[in-house]
């Protein structure tokens, strides 16, 4: 049998592991990414790394707080691989020369985020984790046989006979195709499809869009993660959850410390329910930001901001390029689109119903998230599961058998129903924001849904990535609010205010003795 070829889009966490396993695996391997190598959502993940690293923590509380952010709508037997196989992943990026932050014992200093039962955060350079993964994983690649091709958009999935077997691609001015025995999906999320978002520009679905294209299952796209606290001065800037962590609290403008009105665990509840609740306090203030206190995480603001340089640097730095001293005021912040819970349907080895394809990392929906992602299991998702993928090409590429995975009913076209405002990247970002947001109900999806319709009713002809990419922002954003509408209990990250919340069917751990970042 000749050497099976992989084609892997994306340049995360998920798609380097997984070009790396499944070149160790026997495969010959591209990799193909929109940018420059490195220049994906994985360098810009600050709080770090979740993972069972310590002989006083265990799995069981892992799985359970992962079901409890996750609304128990995660997949156990994911979760359960998740929480198993992710310490030997970081394991072996430390090998691949990861340094996460050490005591002056050389212990692995762990990190507290929200949810969390036990403070099993690992993080790199204080708050830059992904930057230091994204480096030896790119370092490791350019080292090793993966032929590697930037700026290559990709435009779709070739399929023929009902299997995928390759991509179209645009690179510079011209298209051009791969064939391949098979597509790893690694292309991230699509935060771009809001007005108020944590993620750099490459993240506009292009994976998600071109496997709906093809026919492939997708689930899950009405959980969208909303981060709660990011900078509302100058440009979008994530304000790590870690922060919070560490002890700092959200008070109102009245200077009132809100967050255990929502919830028991205040600041340090799931996300979605730390998001609502500000944006409900940012209502009430006529949409004024909430603002985040670390002024008392030392004893005197000179400690307190030597303590926020060496454990934020990144922050410490965006924090202070906007004129603000956070060691001696609270500083303002709101909640920006973060991350996709759903994406293109997969086994646990990233397979989808498309022969042939696979996805990893937040273009895939194994189900392992739930209704809200647990805070830093996402570095650990793109390990596990790329890793999975990667090791699996070789092998079914050799049997061709393909495991069937559930398809999902193609949907009728939506009938675009009245006045839409002209198509702009900007009104679309707007539409979602409003109506598909943090907070829906009928009314706000149904006109959302009949926008979109007019939008894409209209004859487009893309030839530049960004018309490209507007085009997968309009295919996955029409899926999320089909999504919406048809989910019209809330649970987790899709809150309906006309509908009440599915109870959680899963017990919650006892809480953390501490918040404060510890070395063992
Ligand atoms: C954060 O540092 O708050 C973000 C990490 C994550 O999304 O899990």
């Amino acid at each position: 049998m000749t050497t099976p070829h992989a084609v892997v889009v994306g340049s995360g966490i998920a798609g380097l592991t997984a070009a790396l396993h499944a070149a160790a695996s026997g495969c010959r391997v591209t990799l193909v990414t929109k940018d420059e190598l490195e220049h994906a959502n994985t360098r810009f993940a600050q709080g770090g790394i979740a993972g069972v690293m310590f002989d006083d923590d265990s799995a069981e509380d892992h799985v359970r707080d992962t079901l409890v952010a996750g609304a128990g709508l995660n997949d156990p037997e994911a979760v359960r691989v998740l929480v198993d196989e992710g310490p030997a992943r970081i394991r072996e990026l430390i090998a691949l020369g990861v340094a996460f932050d050490r005591d002056a014992d050389g212990a692995l200093v762990k990190g507290l985020e929200a949810a969390h039962s036990y403070p099993r955060i690992l993080h790199a350079g204080g708050d830059a984790t992904g930057i230091a993964i994204e480096r030896a994983l790119v370092a490791h690649l350019r080292a090793g046989e993966v032929e590697v091709i930037e700026h290559a958009f990709l435009v779709d999935l070739v399929v023929t006979a009902g299997r995928v077997t390759g991509v179209d691609l645009l690179v510079g001015q011209s298209r051009t195709s791969l064939t391949a025995d098979a597509v790893i999906l690694a292309t991230g999320g699509a935060g771009q499809l809001y007005e108020h978002t944590t993620n750099p520009p490459v993240a506009t679905g292009d994976g998600i869009a071109a496997a709906l294209r093809a026919g492939a299952a997708v689930r899950d796209l009405e959980f969208f993660q909303f981060h709660p606290t990011v900078l509302a001065v100058g440009d979008a800037f994530l304000v790590s959850e870690a922060v919070r962590g560490e002890g700092a609290t959200l008070l109102d403008a009245e200077r009132r410390r809100f967050a255990f009105d929502a919830h028991p665990d205040g600041e340090l509840a799931p996300r979605d329910v730390v998001a609502r609740a500000i944006a409900e306090r940012m209502a009430a203030q006529h949409g004024a930001p909430v603002l985040l206190d670390a002024t008392g995480l030392r004893p005197t603001p000179a400690e307190t901001a030597a303590f926020l340089a060496r454990r934020f640097p990144t922050i410490d730095a965006a924090v202070r390029a906007r004129g603000l001293d956070w060691a001696r005021e609270p500083i303002p912040v709101t909640p920006a689109a973060h991350y996709l819970m759903g994406g293109v349907v997969t086994d646990l080895r990233g397979r989808t119903s498309l022969p042939g394809l696979y996805a990893v990392g937040e273009a895939a929906c194994t189900g392992v998230h739930g209704a809200n992602r647990l805070a830093s299991n996402s570095l650990l998702e793109g390990a596990v599961f790329g890793a999975r993928a990667g090791d699996a090409v070789a092998a079914d590429a050799a049997s061709l058998a393909w495991p069937v995975a559930p398809a999902s009913a193609p949907r009728e076209p939506r009938d675009s129903g009245g006045v839409a405002p002209a198509f702009t990247r900007a009104a679309l970002q707007e539409l979602l924001w409003e109506h598909a947001g943090l907070v829906r109900d009928a009314a706000g999806l149904e006109r959302a849904a009949s926008v979109l319709a007019a939008w894409r009713a209209q004859p487009r002809t893309p030839c530049t990535v960004a018309e490209f990419e507007d085009d997968n922002l309009l295919a996955v954003g029409t899926a999320l609010v089909d999504a919406a509408l048809v989910r019209t209990a809330s649970a987790g990250a899709h809150f309906r205010s006309d509908a009440a919340a599915t109870p959680l069917a899963v017990p919650r751990a006892a809480a953390p003795e501490s918040h404060a970042d510890q070395p063992i």
